[in-house]
């Protein structure tokens, strides 16, 4: 039987980009370094499984690419500075790439990236990603500086290929981009522009799908998991909690998934049910990260944070005191606009008040756009350098004792690749995320092994193999 197929004419554009893009890609290697938080690694196994798709093959040696996409980061300014350096360094190898900077600086700066540095050829908004393999089309179809700073559009839903993912035994796995905080000193509201939460069927699906592959850990990400709210409650009915977000952990812990982990969670949305649904599901994992950014309330509030030093605290106390041991992290800036030596002092305090498993240290960076870049009295960048270092020797003094504590205790651990140190030795992350390595052979990667621990090191643990 024969079928007649009548073309209209956006039937018709559809097919002539499709096979713009299919001669585009033939023999066209591309190569993409990532830069920045876990969203932008990501968003870039997103962009290679569209790319594949397309008929492009990835190689991992910048020389040998014809295209080469720089997924870029600009919550500080060195990160964005990096960026423009990559570009200089590509413009002059031989085989001259088609260079393109996909990411936040791609975003923020858009148009002025080209005058910035003209050898960039391509600029890709952060909700671009699904349309790189027609933008390079346009590019190979001879049209010169090509930009898309558009939203993602309707039937672009993310799609990542099992093949293309950083990890065989870990998996991130998005559940809400964007973010509407909007504090002071941070340029991501606006690079990613406001909360968009993907349905929970569909996380969920993944979930499953992840498992059957063989995965063993699945990270849900966002800038603030825990502001998750979807536009329907699909796939969440008949799990209880008090926000959707609690009720997506215990459909995702439903899965059977070996371990759960969730990052970044915003304090001011951290609900006690979170702790809960914890206590509950043992596969969601013992760890929660919190930042926390200063223990000033005066700094907190030019912050624009919408919490006090004492709703952090009684936070932190609320984990603390779960009936599982859970480990928790945070970030603070140091040298913040007018922050004094009693800002800093305060924050000091609050960091030995809540005795942090672990801890991010930033000096402030000022980020055009933000509204804390017109702020006055800014901190020398000596004071932020004696701060950090001042910071960063207390967490190191207390996170020693607290590595210590762990000796003789079993940890549960996920084997991910051999230790930098010992060929003799493995490393991976236990459930509460901290580092662990033991003497084992590669034959273990991907395999979870109770590891009784018998040394604190700085910012890891050592220990011998009890299973597996
Ligand atoms: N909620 C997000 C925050 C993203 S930015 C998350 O943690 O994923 C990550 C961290 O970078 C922030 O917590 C903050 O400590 C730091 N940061 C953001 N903007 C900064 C700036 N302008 N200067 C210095 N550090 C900054
Ligand atoms: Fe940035 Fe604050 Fe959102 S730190 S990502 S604006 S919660």
């Amino acid at each position: 039987m024969q079928h007649r197929v009548c073309l209209t004419t956006s039937d018709r554009l559809l097919a002539k980009t499709r096979l713009l893009e299919a001669a585009t890609a033939m023999n066209s290697k591309v190569y993409i370094e990532t830069f920045g938080c876990q969203m932008n690694v990501a968003d870039t196994e997103r962009a290679v499984t569209g790319l594949r798709k397309a008929g492009y093959e990835m190689t991992s040696a910048p020389d040998e690419a014809d295209v080469v996409l720089l997924n870029t980061c600009s919550v500080r300014e060195r990160a964005e500075r990096k960026v423009f350096r990559r570009v200089g360094e590509l413009r002059k190898s031989p085989r001259r790439p088609v260079i393109g900077v996909m990411g936040c600086v791609a975003q923020l700066e858009g148009p002025s990236i080209f005058q910035k540095a003209a050898a960039v050829d391509l600029v890709i908004g952060t909700r671009a990603t699904d349309r790189i393999p027609s933008l390079l089309a346009r590019i190979r179809d001879g049209e010169k500086f090509v930009i898309d700073l558009e939203e993602r559009q309707d039937g672009e839903v993310w799609d990542v290929s099992p093949a293309e993912r950083r990890s065989p035994y870990v998996a991130f796995v998005p559940i809400i981009e964007g973010c509407n905080k909007f504090c002071s000193f941070c340029i991501v509201p606006y690079s990613r522009g406001r909360e968009k939460s993907r349905g929970a069927t569909e996380i969920v699906a993944e979930v499953r799908q992840l498992r059957s592959l063989g995965y063993k850990e699945v990270q849900l990400i966002g800038q603030n998991v825990n502001s998750y709210r979807p536009k329907t409650e699909d796939g969440l009915e008949g799990y209880v909690g008090a926000t959707p977000f609690s009720r997506l952990l215990r459909a995702v812990a439903a899965t059977g998934t070996e371990r759960i982990k969730f990052t970044t969670s915003f304090p001011r949305d951290f609900h006690p049910d979170i702790v809960s649904a914890i206590e509950e599901y043992p596969n969601l994992c013992n760890w929660v990260h919190l930042p926390v950014q200063s223990g000033s309330d005066r700094m907190l509030k030019a912050m624009r944070r919408g919490h006090t030093s004492a709703d952090y605290l009684r936070r932190v106390e609320m984990i603390k005191s779960s009936t599982r041991r859970l480990s928790l992290t945070s970030d603070i800036i140091v040298g913040f606009p007018g922050e004094s030596e009693q800002d800093f002092e305060n924050t000091m305090q609050l960091v030995r008040d809540c005795e942090f498993d672990g801890l991010f240290i930033f000096k402030y960076s000022k980020r055009n756009g933000t509204p804390a870049a017109n702020f006055s009295q800014p901190v020398s960048e000596a004071d932020k350098t004696a701060r950090f270092l001042a910071l960063e020797e207390l967490q190191s003094s207390l996170q020693d004792k607290l590595y210590n504590k762990q000796v003789g205790r079993t940890l549960s651990v996920l084997v991910e690749k051999q230790s930098a140190r010992s060929n003799h030795d493995v490393s991976g992350h236990s459930t509460c995320n901290k580092v662990v390595n033991f003497k084992g052979n590669m034959k273990q990667c991907g395999s979870i092994v109770d590891v009784l621990i018998s040394e604190g090191k700085p910012n890891s643990l050592y220990g011998t193999a009890i299973s597996g």
